[in-house]
């Protein structure tokens, strides 16, 4: 019996062999370009139109975030400001605070030809990501978890990776990252600084039971009866220390203003 296939066909599956190997390399090669360091963009620092300054402006003179980005605890999204935010200091009417430095030039000929300043983007989700900042911001996540020590950069940089892992790893333990509201835009904020009285004393009169504040602190739950504010300080030092944790207001917070980041794909792809 002859050969039922031709010759070519024994060339023809090793070609199919190869091709197939360099897909396979080069699916592997795509994953883990995706997901380094690289791909996630943390460093980006594009050069800006202007030398705008955060460690001058959020740092040295103290402004908080929201008197530039304005809408970022009502919308979803948090805006840049309009040329007309720094006139109010730097324009050449009433308040011109050194508005003939060069370094401010492109801000006086915007002011002079009514054009925005055309700001790089550093921050950036895919579209397919649903992304909204009021619901993080108004939990008790701050911008500082998200965009790092922005008040201390001369230029912006993207100080975390915002990959999809980045936000699930948030999303399954957000008591590391939960504080009171009046601090999401101290960025110098850390939880030692609160006063554990003031705290506690700030749950009972939200309203909070007692007993439901002990059983967040480990061992609490055992209490016989309903503690009072001193049993529970007393409690909380005992299993934290002198200074107030993180992870003792995180889970407070997370108990008690239910927080419960979605996980589910549908909540960020819709
Ligand atoms: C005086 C106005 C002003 C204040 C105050 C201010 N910013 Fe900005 N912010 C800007 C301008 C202008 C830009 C765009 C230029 C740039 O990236 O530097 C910007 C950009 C940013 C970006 C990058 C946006 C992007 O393209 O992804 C972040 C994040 C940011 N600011 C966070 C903060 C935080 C956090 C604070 C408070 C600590 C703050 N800003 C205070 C004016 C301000
Ligand atoms: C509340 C007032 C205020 C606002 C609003 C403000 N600035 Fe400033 N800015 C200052 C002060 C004060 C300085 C520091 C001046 C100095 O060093 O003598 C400064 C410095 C600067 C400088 C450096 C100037 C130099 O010659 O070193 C630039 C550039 C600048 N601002 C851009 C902006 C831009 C762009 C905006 C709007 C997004 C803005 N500023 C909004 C008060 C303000
Ligand atoms: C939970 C994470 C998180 C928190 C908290 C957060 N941001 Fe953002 N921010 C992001 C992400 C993600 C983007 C990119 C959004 C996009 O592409 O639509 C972004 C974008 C921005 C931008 C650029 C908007 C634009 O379109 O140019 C500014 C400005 C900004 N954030 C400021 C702030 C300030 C100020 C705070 C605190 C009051 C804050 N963010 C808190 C995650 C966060
Ligand atoms: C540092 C913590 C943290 C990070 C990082 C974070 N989140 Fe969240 N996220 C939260 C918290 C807290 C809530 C509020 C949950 C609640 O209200 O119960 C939330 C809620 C949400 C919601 C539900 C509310 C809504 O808008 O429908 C979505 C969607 C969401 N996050 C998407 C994202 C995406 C996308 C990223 C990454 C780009 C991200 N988050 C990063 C903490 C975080
Ligand atoms: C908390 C919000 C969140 C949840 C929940 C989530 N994703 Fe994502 N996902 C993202 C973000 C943000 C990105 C964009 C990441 C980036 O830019 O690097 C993304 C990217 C992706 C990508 C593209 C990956 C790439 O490298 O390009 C796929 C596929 C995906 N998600 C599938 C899923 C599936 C399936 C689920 C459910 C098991 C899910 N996601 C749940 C936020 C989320």
């Amino acid at each position: 019996m002859g050969n039922f296939f031709p010759r070519w066909t024994n060339w023809l599956v090793l070609k199919l062999a190869i091709a197939l190997f360099f897909i396979l390399v080069g699916v592997s090669l795509g994953v883990s370009y995706y997901f380094t360091p690289k791909y996630t963009r943390v460093g980006y620092e594009p050069t800006q139109p202007v030398p705008f300054s955060h460690k001058i402006h959020a740092g040295q003179l103290g402004l908080d975030c929201r008197y530039c980005h304005s809408f970022v605890e009502s919308s979803s999204h948090s805006n840049v400001p309009t040329n007309q935010t720094c006139f109010n200091c730097h324009g050449t009417g009433k308040g011109n605070i050194r508005s003939n430095s060069p370094k401010l030039e492109k801000v006086i000929q915007a002011e002079a030809t009514g054009t925005p300043i055309p700001w790089v983007k550093v921050h950036k989700v895919p579209d397919y990501a649903y992304f909204n900042h009021s619901v993080h911001v108004n939990r008790g996540v701050s911008c500082v978890s998200c965009h790092g020590k922005i008040n201390e950069m001369e230029v912006v940089r993207q100080a975390e990776p915002q990959s999809m892992g980045w936000c699930l790893d948030c999303h399954r333990n957000p008591e590391n990252n939960l504080r009171p509201l009046d601090q999401i835009t101290n960025l110098n904020y850390d939880a030692s600084q609160l006063d554990r009285a003031t705290f506690y004393k700030g749950l009972l009169d939200k309203g909070v039971k007692a007993e439901e504040i002990a059983a967040e602190i480990p061992g609490g739950g055992l209490l016989e009866k309903a503690p009072d504010l001193q049993q529970i300080l007393a409690l909380a030092e005992k299993t934290y220390g002198g200074a107030v944790a993180q992870q003792e207001v995180g889970l407070q917070l997370k108990k008690h203003w239910q927080v419960s980041p979605p996980e589910s794909c549908a909540a960020c792809h819709r």
